[in-house]
């Protein structure tokens, strides 16, 4: 008899694991299959988080988070976006955000939208609820628009996820585009799960976020990629206030709290200028996109680090299989979607990577 519980059977990670598993044999690859910046913490937030161990600060913090943490994710999204947030508490990172707002709120039988492509958490967790992930085709543009939303909407839809800028495409989505998603939610009171972890992380475009579009948008957001500390585990969420409290009861019982010299430290995160990360970014963004345009068929990615261009033939897991072979680590598109015909390529990576990467593919390509 097996230990397992029978929910265990709704996670499947087989596609991700035999990557990583032909990963494993690869000596020095070119390694374009990373999920995090290859920035460092900034110094002086470094300095703040060790001073705060040496003073004493790792106790267990309140559930919800320090206040000074929870006052300044507020502040921040006043000055960045004009738009202060309302009942924060502070997670283990996004993705603690992102379970304790499901386990909170999916019955079985609840359906959630998303974008197809997805990152990989939303229909995971979602299956393993017991909800029913539905995920909306959104190729070749990647933009997840209001009436594609507004078509797979039924009874049952409870949560629309937002993910702009997006993993695994790049794509961003205008002031416009959001206003338009969040109207169909209001329209068909569904509850809006804002997934805005790479908002700092934007190319081309103003960056803006959907907090304050809507009453109903649980707006997650965290430290792993603005600012480089995706080992620490801490981000924040923010939203309707019964929905904050229960996040806040699920926290107790399970993550207590996020680490407490993280907390701290994440403070002055948020003050550091945003712009920094952004301009080196977007060199390297410059960098894979210019060199790859010709040979493949890209949507131009503006945001977060990624892009998810069409495998030449049509088929991504074949063509990922020959680029591993190749010493080329990319990550085949079935892994975020339906569709197996795309791949992902992350440039959070040195600029020498995306060199030889560039010319690696575009061999393979020919
Ligand atoms: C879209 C998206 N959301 C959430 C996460 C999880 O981030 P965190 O480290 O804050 O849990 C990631 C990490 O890759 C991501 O790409």
């Amino acid at each position: 008899m097996s230990f397992i519980a029978d929910r265990m059977d709704c996670i499947d990670a087989s596609g991700i694991r035999k990557v990583f598993a032909l990963a494993a044999k690869m000596k020095n690859p070119i390694n374009l299959s990373i999920g995090q910046p290859d920035y460092d913490v900034d110094e002086p937030v470094k300095e703040i988080a060790i001073q705060a161990i040496r003073a004493g600060f790792n106790t267990y913090t309140q559930t919800w988070g320090i206040q000074e943490l929870r006052d300044e994710a507020s502040a921040y999204y006043e000055r960045r976006f004009g738009t202060p947030l309302h009942n924060v508490m502070v997670t283990c990172g996004v993705s603690g955000g992102l379970f304790l707002g499901l386990m909170a709120t999916v019955n079985p039988g609840d359906e959630v939208l998303c974008g197809d492509p997805y990152f990989v958490m939303y229909k995971h967790l979602v299956t393993l609820l017991g909800g029913v992930c539905k995920p909306i085709d959104t190729y070749p543009d990647f933009k997840l628009k209001a009436e594609a939303v507004e078509a797979a909407i039924t009874e049952k839809t409870k949560i629309l996820v937002v993910n702009s800028p997006a993993n695994p495409t790049g794509v961003t989505l205008s002031k416009d585009e959001l206003e338009a998603l969040a109207a169909v939610a209001k329209r068909h009171n569904l509850l809006v799960f804002a997934d805005e972890i790479y908002e700092q992380l934007q190319y081309d475009g103003d960056p803006c976020t959907i907090a304050g579009m809507y009453d109903n948008v649980l707006l997650m957001n965290g430290f792993s990629k603005m600012a480089g500390m995706p080992g620490w585990r801490v981000g924040f969420a923010a939203g309707p206030e019964d929905l904050i409290q229960e996040m806040n009861t699920l926290q107790q019982y399970s993550f207590v709290c996020a680490p407490s010299f993280a907390q701290k430290a994440a403070v002055h995160a948020l003050r550091m200028d945003p712009s920094v990360h952004a301009n080196a970014y977007r060199r390297k963004r410059d960098i894979i996109y210019n060199g790859l345009k010709d040979r493949f068929n890209i949507v131009k990615p503006t945001g977060a680090f990624y892009m998810f261009p069409e495998a030449p033939g049509g088929d991504g897991d074949a063509f990922v299989a020959k680029a591993i072979e190749n010493n080329i680590l990319v990550i085949p598109g079935s892994v975020f979607s339906e569709r197996k015909t795309h791949f992902r390529i992350s440039f959070a990576a040195p600029d020498e990577t995306l060199e030889r990467g560039v010319e690696a593919l575009n061999r393979l390509a020919q």
